[in-house]
């Protein structure tokens, strides 16, 4: 049987800001896997492309004054660019906006027509009666149905990560101008994918990829599954089919980009998409863990109902956050990735190593400056560039290059062994258990080169002393080859100084265990470079005083009127009790004594105080919040605090609880 052609593809960057250390922790190890197939003799095709429609691109434009799509070019070659910065490199980059994309969404969704998958229904739509227009999606704010967490008009993007559909937020604000949205009639298209429960249930159940891709589309199928509605009032983006006053919802047209591009890419290369695509897949897709709804559920059910084969393998990986907090713009915790990082002058290489290395791929990554410091100092620097260098400094000082000799079969077990050890953890998507393996066999040579100490060795024995470097020598190549996927500049370096004057990407990752042919070599220079602490510092002052400046940028709220102020019931209480709330990292159920008796309040606070040294506490309550209930327990009224870290705001002098704030 002739297997399917290998497909990789990424989650495509959104065209309305430039790229951040959270978006590489798709794109880089993606590029690290595709790196290594080839390596290893797959043939492997690397396709992906920006993401140009929906409401993200078009509000971030709005703001900015120009049009939608001028907006998406500058950002489709930022990233084009800074993904080369990065030796991140696609076979094709394309845009949703090329007429390729245009014309295969129309055609999905004519066939998912024409299948008896879409209908029409009236939907009550948020609406801005002061920017007189419909609020799709990232027009409107407001609080999650499920969860009661601040949600975007459609996902529960701080909370639980469930998609929303139009007309599900609650107390719906517009993003534009802050106003409270109300609810309109207005006909969309729905897209049946309660129809798919069974057939995305077994499809789950054999899904390759990681674990968390499968079991959190499993939980949501089992749980609900809710037609969905695929058309939204927006000029920009692909008209629906016989309806010029509506576009396809982002999320239909964005997937099917990954189809377009490859067949932009095919055209040029004169091959078949259809490989690629229909039938038995081999389709990958490289996501972070924010969209694995978007890719688990809604794409393999629109491909189904279409008639095309479905992805393969979803990888998901951890969100990265920094310094402990959610990536967020507007609140400045963010590393951009050319003006914070590349700007700079730090390799581009550190970085890879850094995001691959850190942690397991579905694990949050917590970004700082000094664990990234640490890691590049203690195994680049410390380990790999020093084993690589007192060898070549060695071979060239004592040889002129590579002495007669080969290496002995316990150092290509050795080799042998790691290359073992790296292919099976990266088809189980552990990256970083493969680079683990990767700098053991740097750490075995740095070990062997201090343990038989041939700068000693030679001054008794100058043959044994060769038979050393020869073993070195050895595991120099490997080294060069194994980690040329992490770190694809530094080891053409390295190969670079063993003499070679062809691509070390040319060489299968087995030329490991092929001998050196003697030769003489340059001097070598120095690899990997520390990052020192005056550095450290700069690069930390930077992320704080962003920050800073973020808390300071008022929020866009609208105007009230002493009434409304007046409408609010806020008063003093003192703490009585406090619990956590089971099974709950954020909250605590608090009895509070408020003057008139004593509520319930369930509060988000859990990570920041213990119960124990709250009780006694004073506090501001907002008594007259409508009741809700949270994780079950019903809570009446909130603790008022501020700022990320629930400082809890107390009056100044004490006072009864109970007293009136005005
Ligand atoms: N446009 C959508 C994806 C459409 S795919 C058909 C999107 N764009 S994005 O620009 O927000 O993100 C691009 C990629 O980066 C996605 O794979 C996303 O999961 C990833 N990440 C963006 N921010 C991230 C973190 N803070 N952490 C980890 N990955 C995140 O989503
Ligand atoms: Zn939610």
């Amino acid at each position: 049987m002739i297997r399917k052609p290998i497909l990789v593809t990424c989650g495509l960057p959104y065209t309305n800001g430039p790229c951040h250390l959270g978006h590489l922790r798709t794109y880089v190890p993606a590029d690290f896997y595709v790196r290594y197939l080839r390596r290893a003799g797959e043939e492997v095709v690397f396709i992906c492309g920006s993401d140009n429609h929906g409401t993200p691109v078009v509000v971030s434009a709005e703001e900015a004054g120009v049009t939608p799509r001028s907006l998406a070019e500058k950002f489709h070659s930022h990233f084009f660019e800074t993904f080369k910065r990065v030796s991140v490199i696609f076979d094709h980059f394309g845009m949703t906006d090329d007429p390729a994309n245009h014309h295969r969404t129309r055609a999905i969704m004519q066939t998912l027509i024409d299948n008896g998958y879409i209908y029409s229904k009236i939907v009550h739509q948020s609406y801005c009666t002061k920017c007189n227009r419909f609020l799709p999606d990232r027009y409107v704010e407001g609080i999650c149905p499920h969860c009661n967490t601040p949600a975007r008009g459609d996902e529960c993007d701080q909370g639980c990560g469930r998609h929303l559909e139009p007309g599900e937020i609650k107390e719906p604000t517009c993003t534009v101008c802050g106003t409270r949205a109300e609810f309109r009639d207005q006909e969309h298209y729905f897209f049946k994918l309660s129809e798919f429960k069974d057939f995305l249930l077994s499809y789950l159940d054999t899904l390759d990829g990681t674990s968390n891709a499968r079991n959190y589309a499993l939980g949501w199928v089992t749980d609900e599954l809710h037609d969905w509605c695929v058309t939204r009032t927006l000029d920009w983006g692909v008209k629906f089919p016989g309806r010029e006053d509506l576009v396809v919802y982002v999320w239909v047209d964005a997937p099917v980009g990954y189809i377009a591009f490859t067949e932009e890419w095919a055209k040029k290369q004169g091959k078949d998409w259809k490989d690629y695509w229909c039938g038995d897949t081999r389709v990958t897709h490289f996501i972070g863990g924010d969209i694995i709804y978007h890719h688990g559920i809604f794409w393999p059910a629109l491909l189904k109902g279409a008639g095309y084969g479905t992805p393969h393998s979803i990888i998901a990986s951890g969100m990265v956050k920094v310094d402990d907090h959610k990536f967020s713009k507007s609140r400045g915790y963010v590393v951009w990735t050319n003006e914070d990082y590349l700007d700079k002058g730090l390799s581009p290489d550190y970085l890879r190593y850094y995001l691959l290395s850190y942690t397991n791929h579905t694990k949050e990554l917590n970004f700082s400056w000094k664990v990234f410091q640490e890691r590049v100092n203690n195994e680049l620097v410390n380990t790999l560039g020093n084993f690589v260098y007192r060898t070549l400094y060695f071979a060239h000082k004592e040889y002129g290059g590579i002495p007669e000799g080969e290496a002995d079969s316990r150092i290509i077990d050795e080799i042998n062994q790691c290359l073992a050890t790296v292919d099976s953890a990266v088809r189980q998507y552990e990256f970083k258990n493969a680079v683990d393996a990767m700098m053991g066999l740097a750490a075995f040579g740095n070990n062997y080169i201090q343990t038989n100490a041939p700068w000693k060795l030679i001054k008794t024995d100058r043959d044994g002393a060769r038979k050393v470097i020869r073993n070195c020598l050895q595991i120099v190549k490997a080294l060069a080859l194994i980690i040329e996927p992490v770190m694809p500049g530094k080891a053409g370096l390295i190969w670079a100084m063993l003499g070679n004057r062809d691509n070390l990407s040319d060489h299968p990752v087995s030329d490991s265990v092929l001998g050196l042919a003697p030769g003489t070599l340059d001097p070598p220079k120095i690899l990997f470079e520390k990052i020192d602490d005056t550095q450290l510092s700069e690069l930390e002052t930077l992320l704080a005083a962003r920050v800073l400046a973020a808390g300071t940028i008022p929020e866009k709220k609208p105007e009230i009127t002493i009434d409304d102020f007046s409408a609010m019931d806020i008063r003093t209480g003192i703490i009585i009790s406090a619990e956590k709330v089971p099974k709950s990292s954020k909250l605590l159920k608090l009895q509070v004594d408020i003057g008139t008796g004593t509520r319930q309040i369930v509060s988000g606070i859990s990570q920041f105080y213990n119960p124990a040294e709250l009780i006694g506490k004073s506090v501001v309550v907002l008594v007259n919040l409508k009741p809700a209930k949270i994780f079950g327990i019903e809570s009446r009224g909130m603790i008022l605090a501020a700022g990320d870290h629930a400082s809890l705001l107390k009056p100044e002098t004490p006072i009864e609880p109970g007293t009136k704030i005005r």
